[in-house]
């Protein structure tokens, strides 16, 4: 794991970005994976301020609301569209979220699945929920799953009620990407701000790789980069450590010769 430690939100968001316009600058075509929720807000609105073209690209999301339609307002696929689709000129077909709205959510979420295998995903960006889940894969998720649909903890409706007006409801059921369609991506950046993503993170980076915290399987990830603020850091047992790596977030200096030739 890379593990970035950044100053502050702002500057971890900038790091976030310049992987995704690193990527696309050197493959147009790229087939990025996508996030939601509020961590990923600054993400989109510092792509649409900026002057990468996202026109070739190809995105997957990573989940959707079962019984959301595109055109609800509270759906992962109007989130999209209004922050970062549809600013940045995307052709909608090589937009790609579940259907929110299938009649067979199952079907739905294998037909999806079997898309997202077709060419794979390149850079798959995650957050990170406080109670350790990365898309909807809730604690005790299996690490080996698949696309499907999964029930929300009640932490997680709680959370997200924010989104969603007075007296409406947070769906019960998501379809998202599986433990296992996460890890088959080629490279994973995930990006965790804030105090209230300090123990998750810790567990994630420093814990045990267990269900009770589905982001822990991306210690076994070839490619995955941490990027988290200071104040999502705090607990970190190996902090020092990791800032002498990469201090400030930024890349090591070139190693040099340690042997006399
Ligand atoms: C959303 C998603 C979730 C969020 C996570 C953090 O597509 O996959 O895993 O990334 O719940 O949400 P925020 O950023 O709102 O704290």
């Amino acid at each position: 794991m890379k593990v970035l430690i950044l100053p502050d939100a702002a500057q971890a968001v900038g790091r976030v970005t310049r992987e995704i316009r690193d990527l696309v600058a050197q493959r147009p075509d790229a087939r990025l994976g996508l996030a939601t929720g509020g961590t990923m807000e600054p993400v989109y609105a510092a792509l649409v301020a900026g002057d990468v073209d996202l026109s070739r690209v190809t995105t997957f999301n990573l989940d959707e609301y079962v019984g959301l339609g595109p055109d609800h307002p509270q759906s992962y696929r109007a989130y999209m569209n209004t922050r970062l689709f549809g600013p940045k000129n995307m052709p909608a077909a090589q937009t790609h979220l579940p259907r929110g709205d299938a009649d067979d959510p199952a079907a739905e979420a294998a037909r999806y699945e079997a898309a997202i295998c077709e060419g794979g995903i390149d850079l798959q960006l995650l957050g990170l929920g406080a109670n350790g889940h990365i898309g909807f894969n809730e604690p005790s998720s299996s690490l080996g799953s698949l696309t499907r649909v999964k029930t929300l903890t009640n932490s997680t409706r709680d959370a997200n009620a924010r989104f969603f007006g007075p007296g409406e409801d947070v769906p019960r059921y998501a379809i998202t990407m599986g433990i296992a369609t996460i890890m088959q991506a080629r490279h994973v950046v995930l990006l965790a701000t804030g105090a209230a993503k300090a123990d998750a993170v810790a567990a994630m980076i420093e814990g045990p790789i267990t269900a009770i915290c589905p982001a822990s399987i991306l210690q076994m990830h070839p490619r995955a980069t941490i990027v988290v603020d200071e104040a999502a850091a705090a607990r970190l047992t190996l902090r020092d450590y990791y800032q002498t790596v990469h201090p400030g977030g930024a890349e090591p200096p070139p190693m040099g010769r340690s042997v006399r030739p």
